[in-house]
């Protein structure tokens, strides 16, 4: 697809629909919005536009059909797969400007929010409420809820709550065309032709720009209990996962976490723990609700099933401050593991009782190809983030044929039953590996969607497939 540059007389338009405070074309600028936290990847816009109106964005995107120039939206930058990136130059539209949390209604249990709001600030302002909005990605503290709305965003509690898509109701977005719709209602239930709510949330800024959610909520438990298991292996941690579900027990968090990760956050985030002696694996399990008594119910058919799967040792965090620093090491892994070392990320999933399998083949996969892995994520859902690292890789295996080792994890997530992302999206790394899940007939329909809603392809273009 070929584009028009972002030209004098482009530019001049540009100003005058956004105002001229608000667009940058400065070398720092550029610089900063051409990267999210994908890997190293680098591509810089042309003009970076901080938009604050819906009816700015739409007058932007009508420029953009007219004069052929691709237009790239942008939440927090934390993205893992490149959505945010603009590959094609162009205008980036950041959407850091819309910044209000417009209502909390408590009688409805509902909010109605811009998608600059940061996710960590969202939660807390409806915690006041005595509220939970449960969507808590690792990069709550500096990522945009809107981005968790493009990209399908999780987190550790969605194995409880259920994924963002339970908790959006309601979105209004400006379409490619410059026309602004809600797409749905601000109610719990929608039987009212296609769910265009729920076509936009995972869509990856591809079909429309979100610029209003309405969020359900749900009362704040009161208590909660964090444990972490040591297990000399694994494939059995991974075992365990499944089988604590079967014994009746949904906790709100099941975290998997690999001893190297732990050993890199530790020394990358300067955090207080020691790494015993045998233990290869933690699983960090939450369990919440208003009763202590019930909890601890839980608590002891976990250890039950921890206990048949050759758990080592649980370790029960007392205080709030011991909760936080346990978090704070599963939360900062991605982080560590990126300033450790050269590295690609994937985020496989697949049903959660074929998680012992999944990881065995990334491994033996890592043995064939000559790179070595870390894995960690929320097992709880059998979403598995798999860093690849460099290792012993010669650069040249690493650039051509680390791809036959990622597609044959991602052939075997599919055979599990599973698929290539579980929240961080396909965005521009994954999407070479689409046709491994979805046949030309399926990718077919996507394209088709994609047309019909931006027939110019001006909105993200060169992202999902
Ligand atoms: C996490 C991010 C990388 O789970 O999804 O930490
Ligand atoms: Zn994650």
């Amino acid at each position: 697809m070929l584009y028009n540059s972002v030209t004098e007389e482009i530019l001049e338009k540009i100003r005058h629909t956004a105002g001229t405070a608000n667009v940058f074309v400065d070398d720092e600028s550029l610089e900063k919005y051409a990267q999210d936290e994908t890997e190293d990847l680098k591509y810089r816009p042309e003009v970076v536009v901080k938009a604050e109106t819906p009816e700015v964005i739409a007058a932007l995107l009508k420029l953009c059909n007219l004069y052929n120039i691709p237009l790239t939206p942008r939440g927090g930058g934390t993205g893992l797969s490149g959505g945010a990136l603009p590959i094609h130059g162009g205008i980036l539209l950041s959407m850091e400007r819309f910044k209000n949390i417009i209502n909390i209604d408590t009688a409805n249990l509902q909010a109605v929010v811009e998608p600059g709001v940061i996710t960590e600030e969202f939660i807390n302002a409806v915690a006041e409420h005595g509220l939970l909005y449960p969507v808590d990605p690792s990069s709550k503290g500096s990522c945009f809820i809107g981005g968790n709305v493009a990209h399908c965003s999780g987190g550790p509690r969605v194995v409880k709550y259920g994924t963002i898509r339970e908790y959006i109701l309601n979105l209004e977005v400006v379409l490619p065309s410059g026309e602004i719709i809600w797409t749905g209602a601000n109610t719990l239930k929608y039987a009212s032709g296609y769910n265009l709510t729920q076509l936009m949330i995972g869509s990856e800024g591809t079909l429309g720009i979100v610029t209003k959610i309405v969020t359900k909520l749900i009362p704040k438990h009161q208590q909660s209990v964090l444990m972490l298991a040591e297990f000399s292996g694994n494939e059995t941690a991974c075992a365990a996962v499944s089988a604590i579900f079967r014994a009746g027990v949904t906790p709100s968090a099941l975290e998997f976490m690999e001893r190297k990760g732990v050993e890199w956050v530790i020394r990358y985030d300067d955090i207080r723990f020691d790494v015993n002696p045998g233990v290869e694996a933690y699983l960090l399990i939450e369990l919440d609700g208003d009763n202590m008594d019930n909890i601890f119910q839980d608590c002891d058919r976990v250890n039950e099933v921890l206990e048949a799967f050759g758990c080592s040792n649980v370790l029960f965090a007392d205080t709030a401050m011991q909760k936080e620093e346990l978090w704070r090491m599963r939360r900062t892994m991605a982080e560590s593991v990126k300033s450790n070392s050269v590295y690609k990320e994937e985020d496989t999933v697949v049903p959660r009782a074929a998680l012992p399998e999944l990881i065995k083949g990334i491994k033996e996969t890592g043995s064939r190809y000559g790179f070595d892995s870390i894995c960690y994520g929320h097992a709880g859902d059998g979403n598995l983030h798999v860093n690849i690292i460099k290792a012993g890789m010669s650069d040249s295996d690493w650039k051509e044929k680390l791809k036959d080792g990622i597609a044959e994890i991602f052939k075997l997530t599919t055979a599990l039953g599973g698929t290539i992302s579980g929240e961080h999206g396909i965005g521009l790394v994954q999407k070479e590996y689409m046709p491994i899940k979805y046949s030309e007939v399926h990718l077919g329909i996507m394209r088709a969607i994609k047309s019909v809603f931006d027939p110019n392809h001006i909105l993200n273009p060169g992202k999902i497939f």
